[in-house]
C-alpha cells in the first residue's frame, strides 16, 4: 500500500516551523516527567497526507515500545509494547478514561459503554455482558446465514443479468457490500430490525451512514468546532448530523417501545432457560428489556444500541473487506480455504459446528485483524500519574507519566512488531496453526493455550498482549465472538460459491482510517460463481 507524499519548499518551511513549535510544547506541557522518553521528531508535518498509524510504525521501530510526540499543541505518549499494553488496558485500567474518544463520541452514543463516565459503565457493563453468551451467539448463526445468503443472491442475481456479457462475472465494491451486510446483521441481532441494506435504501440507512461519517470526520478533525452552541444550527453538516440522529434515535425509540409493549412471560422463560432456538426474537434488546424488566430507562437503552450498531458495523465490515484484500493476492491460500469450506458446507448450512470445523477461514479472519485491527489506535487519559512498566524495547525501568497525558495505544505496532512476529507484514494465517505443547495441550502456535483453553480463536489471553485486536482488560470489546464468528461464516459462504480477484493492482488500493481502515475508493473486485460449489 502506498502513500504518494510530495512536499513543495514551502510546505517544507511551514513543516519546519510547526515541528520546531510542537517540540516546544511538548516540552512545556510535559515538563520533566517525561524527559528520558525518546520524542518523535517532525510529527505534526508527518500527520498530512499520510494516516496517523503509518507514522506511528516508523516512529515505533525507530524510537522503541513506548515514545512521545507532539502532536498540534499537544504531547501524546504512543505505546507499542505488550508489557505496557497490558498494564494500560487490564493491571491499572481504572487509571485511564478514554480521554479525546469519549468527547467526540459522546454526543453520539450518550452514556453508551464506550464513551460513558465509570459509574453508569460499570452499571451498564454487568447488564449487557450477559447477554452475549454462548446460547445468545449460537442463535446468531442463523442470522449470519441468512443475512450472507442475502448478498449471495444479489450477487446470482447480477450474474444472470450479465450472462450474454462475455466475462460471466461482475464488478463489485465488496468494501461496500461488506458494509451493507454488517448493517444488516447487526440490525437483526442487536435490536432485531431488519435494515435490509442490501438490497434497498431507506432514510435509516442512510441516517446511519451519516452518523458514521460524522463520528469519522470528528475522530479526524483536531478542532472540536461543532461544540460551539451555534454549531448545530449554522454549520450544515452539523445540521444534517443533528438531523440524521434525529431520524436513527426516532427509530430506536419505536424498537424499545415495541419491545416493552410485547413483552411476555413465556419468552422470558425460554431466555431464563437460555432456548434461545425456540425463541422467535432473540436480540439482544430482547435480553435486555425482558430480563432485566420493563422498567430500564429508554434513553439508557437507547444509548447502549447506537453504541453497538456503531461499534460493530463497520469494524466488522473491514475485517472482512481486509480479509479478501489478502486471499485475493495470495491465490494458493485463497484456493485453501475454498477447499476447507467445500468439504464443510457442501452438505449442510453453517452452524456452531460447522464453524468450529471452519479452522482456516477462523484463523483468516484473525490474520486479517492482526493485519489491519479495527481501530488501528486505542486511545486512553491518564485520570491520575502512573508508572508504566518497563518494557521490551526501549526503556527497562519504565515512565512515570503524568495525570492527562493522552496516550495512543497502537495495536498496529503490537500486530506488526518485528519483536514479536516472523515476517510480521507477511499473510500467513498458517502461522498460528494448531500444535500440541511439550506436555500434550492443544493450542494455537507460539502461544500458551494452557491460559485460555478451548479458545476458538487465538487471543490477547494466550498471546499476552502482543494480539490485541478487542483490546484487553474490562475494556475489551463485548461483540468480540459475535463478530469473529460473523465473518467467518460470511466469508466462508462467499468463498464458496464464488472467486475473487482483485480489478487492479493492490497497489491501487489506498487506505484511509477515521475509527477504522478502509479504502479510499472502495475494494472492487471481480466476482465469477465456481464451478464445482
Ligand atoms: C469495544 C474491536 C465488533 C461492541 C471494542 C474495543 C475494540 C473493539 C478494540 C476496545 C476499545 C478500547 O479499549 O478502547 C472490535 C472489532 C470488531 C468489533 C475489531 C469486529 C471485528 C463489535 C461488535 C459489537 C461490539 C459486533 C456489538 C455487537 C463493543 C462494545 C465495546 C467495544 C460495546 C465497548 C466495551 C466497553 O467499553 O465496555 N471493540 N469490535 N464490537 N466493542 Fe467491539
Amino acid at each position: 500500500i502506498r502513500c504518494q507524499h510530495t512536499e513543495t519548499d514551502e510546505r517544507k518551511q511551514k513543516r519546519n516551523l510547526l515541528d520546531n513549535a510542537s517540540n516546544l510544547l511538548t516540552n512545556l506541557l510535559t515538563g520533566g516527567s517525561l524527559g528520558s522518553m525518546p520524542t518523535a521528531e517532525g510529527a505534526v508535518s508527518d500527520l498530512f497526507g499520510r494516516p496517523l498509524f503509518l507514522s506511528l510504525y516508523d516512529w515505533f521501530i525507530e524510537h522503541g515500545g513506548v515514545y512521545k510526540l507532539a502532536f498540534g499543541p499537544k504531547a501524546f505518549i504512543v505505546v507499542s509494547d505488550p508489557i505496557v499494553a497490558r498494564h494500560i488496558l487490564r493491571e491499572n485500567a481504572f487509571n485511564y478514561d478514554k480521554g479525546v474518544l469519549a468527547d467526540i463520541l459522546e454526543p453520539i452514543m450518550g452514556k453508551g459503554l464506550i464513551p460513558a463516565d465509570l459509574d453508569t459503565w460499570r452499571q451498564r457493563r454487568r447488564v449487557i455482558a450477559p447477554g452475549f453468551h454462548a446460547s445468545y451467539l449460537e442463535a446468531m448463526v442463523e442470522i449470519f446465514s441468512t443475512c450472507s445468503e442475502r448478498l449471495i443472491s444479489k450477487f446470482n442475481q447480477q450474474l444472470e443479468e450479465n450472462v450474454s456479457g462475455e466475462q460471466q462475472s461482475i464488478l463489485v465494491d465488496l468494501e461496500a457490500e461488506f458494509s451493507s451486510l454488517a448493517l444488516d446483521i447487526i440490525g437483526l441481532g442487536v435490536f432485531n430490525y431488519d435494515f435490509g441494506s442490501v438490497t434497498k435504501e431507506s432514510p435509516v440507512i442512510k441516517a446511519v451512514y451519516g452518523t458514521l461519517y460524522e463520528a469519522e470526520h470528528r475522530s479526524t478533525f483536531y478542532v472540536p468546532y461543532w461544540k460551539f452552541p451555534l454549531a448545530k444550527w449554522i454549520v450544515p453538516r452539523q445540521q444534517k448530523f443533528h438531523k440524521d440522529l434525529k431520524v436513527i434515535n426516532e427509530c430506536l425509540d419505536d424498537l424499545i417501545r415495541n419491545a416493552k409493549e410485547t413483552r411476555q412471560e413465556t419468552d422470558v422463560e425460554k431466555l431464563q432457560q437460555r432456548d434461545y432456538l425456540n425463541l422467535k426474537d432473540a436480540s439482544l434488546l430482547r435480553f435486555l428489556v425482558d430480563m432485566r424488566g420493563a422498567d430500564v430507562d429508554d434513553r439508557q437503552l437507547r444509548d447502549d444500541l447506537i453504541t453497538m450498531l456503531i461499534a460493530g458495523h463497520e469494524t466488522t465490515a473491514a475485517v472482512l473487506t481486509w480479509a479478501i484484500f489478502l486471499l485475493a493476492q495470495n491465490p494458493a491460500k485463497m484456493k485453501k480455504a475454498q477447499e476447507e469450506v467445500d468439504l464443510i458446507l457442501k452438505a449442510r448450512s453453517p452452524s456452531f459446528e460447522s464453524l468450529k470445523a471452519l479452522q482456516y477461514t477462523r484463523l483468516i479472519i484473525v490474520e486479517a485483524l492482526r493485519l489491519y485491527p479495527q481501530p488501528p489506535l486505542l486511545i486512553r487519559r491518564a485520570l491520575n500519574s502512573d508508572k508504566l512498566p518497563g518494557g521490551y524495547k526501549g526503556d527497562k525501568d519504565g515512565y512515570e507519566i503524568p495525570k492527562g497525558v493522552d496516550i495512543f495505544l497502537s495495536v498496529y505496532n503490537l500486530h506488526r512488531s518485528p519483536y514479536f512476529w516472523d515476517n510480521p507484514h507477511d499473510f500467513d494465517p498458517e502461522r498460528f496453526l494448531v500444535q500440541k505443547t511439550s506436555d500434550g495441550i492443544e493450542g494455537w502456535a507460539g502461544f500458551d493455550p494452557s491460559r485460555s483453553p478451548g479458545a476458538l480463536y487465538p487471543n490477547e489471553i494466550m498471546s499476552d498482549f502482543a494480539l490485541i485486536p478487542f483490546g484487553g482488560g474490562p475494556r475489551k470489546c463485548l461483540g468480540d465472538q459475535f463478530a469473529l464468528m460473523e465473518s467467518t461464516i460470511s466469508l466462508a459462504l462467499l468463498l464458496h460459491k464464488f472467486d475473487v480477484e482483485l480489478n487492479g493492482p493492490p497497489e491501487s488500493v489506498e487506505l484511509v482510517t477515521g475509527a477504522t481502515i478502509h479504502t479510499k475508493s472502495g475494494l472492487w473486485c471481480r466476482l465469477r460463481k465456481r464451478v464445482d460449489s
